[in-house]
Formats: structure tokens, C-alpha cells, sequence
């Protein structure tokens, strides 16, 4: 394959910090090859629309610590039609883009795979704070999202100490519980509840707090997935049995914002330089993921098929650093 002259670079979906640090790293590996980079604006709805801007050196200069996406990000609807993939398809050849490095999650992706079946290379590159795509150890954006949840609770937690109280937060993490894990493991929750562990309410919020009570603490920290339900039911429920009111925080769309982690900036780089490699080299329609700490390239139908568990191990460490764990409970 002749070496190709021009590519398209997107965010879509959920922004997730890093995603700018992924978009420069395109950019700049593409123009070191000698590829011409274009931003495409607002996802896929922008490849339907022609928006796009020409992304040189510059303009992806002091990007590293920039939250959020400068490409802006969208979830389009008209995308997932025939009509908007063929649309998307006459701007690619209209810009003479051979190849697009789509950055996203697992949505992003199903768009990759309807757009490289009517013959439009293109390159995935995992960001979603969610870490929920089942092709890839890591996303980028998560390191950063749950940073910025375990500075909330720990913030939180310095109240609840004070008034003695017991706290619930709700984390993202949609239908996964990635998030709330990490996170509840790394401020030492009372209890933590994730869509992958079937809740018995009783035993494994009930009976910690108690537990927790009679070891001394004043003062319990539950963390919830929005995936495993919402914090203002768990409070009430809490209340029903304990005769406790707890506090409620959503700490909602703030963790997809803020500063890169080092991590995310880092990881951010590497993929998008393979992803330009990819194309560089001749390949396309894969994804770049990471797996035991190599990247490596996933065929997108087959990265659209995998499947990516909670580690139980890990649930199990979180409840044995707590008081009140029943460590012969089948997990
Ligand atoms: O996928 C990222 C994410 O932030 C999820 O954690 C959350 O469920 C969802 O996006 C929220 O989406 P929206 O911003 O469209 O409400």
C-alpha cells in the first residue's frame, strides 16, 4: 500500500481527559510521517456535516493538561443510519481522507466498524473513564476520573468526620464498575456497591455499617456505580434500617473533567502515535489497546466481541480492609 497522504483524526461520545493529549499525539505523529491531519468537529455527526478544521503543529500545542476535547464531542444519532454512514463516507473521499483515528469507547467503536465496512480505514483509540471496553486493560481518562472522585470523597470524608455521619456518592462508570471499585478501595469505603456483585443489602451495607459502629468509627463512606443504582435509594434505605439519615453526593459529570493524570497523558501519547503507525505501516480497522502493558492492535470486529470482568479479587481486597467482612462469602 502506497504510503497515504491524509487522515482524520475525531473524539466521540463521553470526553474523557486525555482525549486531547491523544488528539496532539495523532497530529504530531501524523505530520512526522508527512501525513496531512484534519479535525473532524463533533464526532461522527461531524464527518455527516463537513465540520472540520486542518490541524497543524501548532495547533495542538499546550494541549497535555487540557481537559475535556478541543474537537468538541458528540453521541449521533443519525450516524447509526445508512443514510448518515453513507453522507460520512462522501466527506471522507471529499477530503481525501484515507484513513480516521476515532477516539472513543465501545459507541465510538461500533461507528469505526459501520464506517470501515464501506471502505474507510479506521483506527480506534480507547478513551472513556468508564474503562469498560472489553478489548483493552485501559482507557484513557480513568486514572484521571478517579482521581478526581477520590479527591471529592476524601474531601467528603473530612465533614462526615466532624458531624459523625454517614455518606453516600454516587460515581459514574455506566454499566460497569470499574470506577466506584478503584475509587472506593482508594478511600477506604465502609462498603461499595457495583453492578458485577449481586447486592444483598442487608449483608453487604447493613451489616458493615454496624460492624464498622461496633470496631468504633463514627463515620461511613458508601460508594455506589450508577450502575449498581442511586445514591438517594441506598440513603433511604440506610435510614429505614438504621434510623440514620446519611448525606448524598452525585459527583456526576465533574470526574470527565480536569487536568490529565500523568498516566492519561502518557498512555494518550503512546496510543495515538500506534495508531498513526498503524496507518503509516499499511494497517487499519483495529483498535489499539493495551494489554499486560504492551499496546497492541485488535482487529475492531473482534475488540467489539470481547469481554472485560470485574476482577472479584480486587471487591474482595476492598471489603477485607473494612471492618465487618464475612471473608467466607461467595463471591
Ligand atoms: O461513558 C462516560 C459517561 O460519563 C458514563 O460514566 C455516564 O454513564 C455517561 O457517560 C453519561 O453520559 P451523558 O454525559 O451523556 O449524560
Amino acid at each position: 500500500m502506497a504510503m497515504i497522504k491524509r487522515i482524520g483524526v475525531l473524539t466521540s461520545g463521553g470526553d474523557a481527559p486525555g482525549m486531547n493529549a491523544a488528539v496532539r499525539a495523532v497530529v504530531r505523529a501524523a505530520l512526522a510521517h508527512g501525513i496531512e491531519c484534519v479535525g473532524i468537529r463533533r464526532g461522527w455527526q461531524g464527518l455527516i456535516n463537513t465540520d472540520f478544521v486542518q490541524m497543524t503543529r501548532a495547533s495542538v500545542g499546550h494541549l497535555l493538561s487540557r481537559g475535556g476535547t478541543i474537537l468538541y464531542t458528540a453521541r449521533s444519532e443519525e450516524f447509526m443510519t445508512e443514510k448518515g454512514q453513507e453522507k460520512a463516507v462522501a466527506t471522507c473521499r471529499m477530503l481525501g481522507l484515507e484513513g480516521v483515528v476515532a477516539i472513543g469507547g465501545d459507541g465510538t467503536f461500533r461507528g469505526a466498524l459501520a464506517l470501515s465496512r464501506k471502505g474507510i480505514p479506521v483506527v480506534g483509540i480507547p478513551a472513556t473513564i468508564d474503562n469498560d471496553v472489553g478489548c483493552t486493560n485501559y482507557t484513557i481518562g480513568f486514572d484521571s476520573a478517579c482521581n478526581t472522585a477520590i479527591e471529592c470523597i476524601d474531601k467528603l470524608r473530612d465533614t462526615m468526620q466532624s458531624h459523625e455521619r454517614c455518606s453516600v456518592v454516587e460515581v459514574m462508570g455506566r454499566n460497569a464498575g470499574f470506577l466506584a471499585l478503584y475509587v472506593g478501595t482508594a478511600v477506604g469505603a465502609t462498603a461499595v456497591l457495583v453492578p458485577e456483585h449481586k447486592l444483598d443489602f442487608e449483608k453487604d451495607v447493613i451489616e458493615r455499617i454496624r460492624a464498622s459502629r461496633l470496631a468504633g468509627y463514627t463515620h461511613f463512606m458508601i460508594v455506589v456505580a450508577e450502575g449498581a443504582g442511586k445514591a438517594h435509594e441506598v440513603g433511604d434505605k440506610i435510614q429505614e434500617a438504621l434510623g440514620i439519615k446519611p448525606t448524598i453526593s452525585v459527583i456526576g459529570h465533574i470526574q470527565r473533567g480536569g487536568a490529565p493524570t500523568g498516566r492519561d497523558r502518557e498512555t494518550a501519547t503512546r496510543m495515538g502515535y500506534y495508531a498513526v503507525e498503524a496507518f503509516a505501516e499499511g494497517r487499519g480497522n483495529c483498535i489499539i489497546a493495551t494489554q499486560e502493558g504492551s499496546i497492541v492492535e485488535i482487529p475492531i470486529e473482534e475488540a467489539l466481541t470481547m469481554k472485560k470482568h470485574l476482577q472479584m479479587d480486587r471487591y474482595k481486597i476492598m471489603e477485607v480492609m473494612q471492618f465487618g467482612t464475612n471473608l467466607d462469602k461467595d463471591l
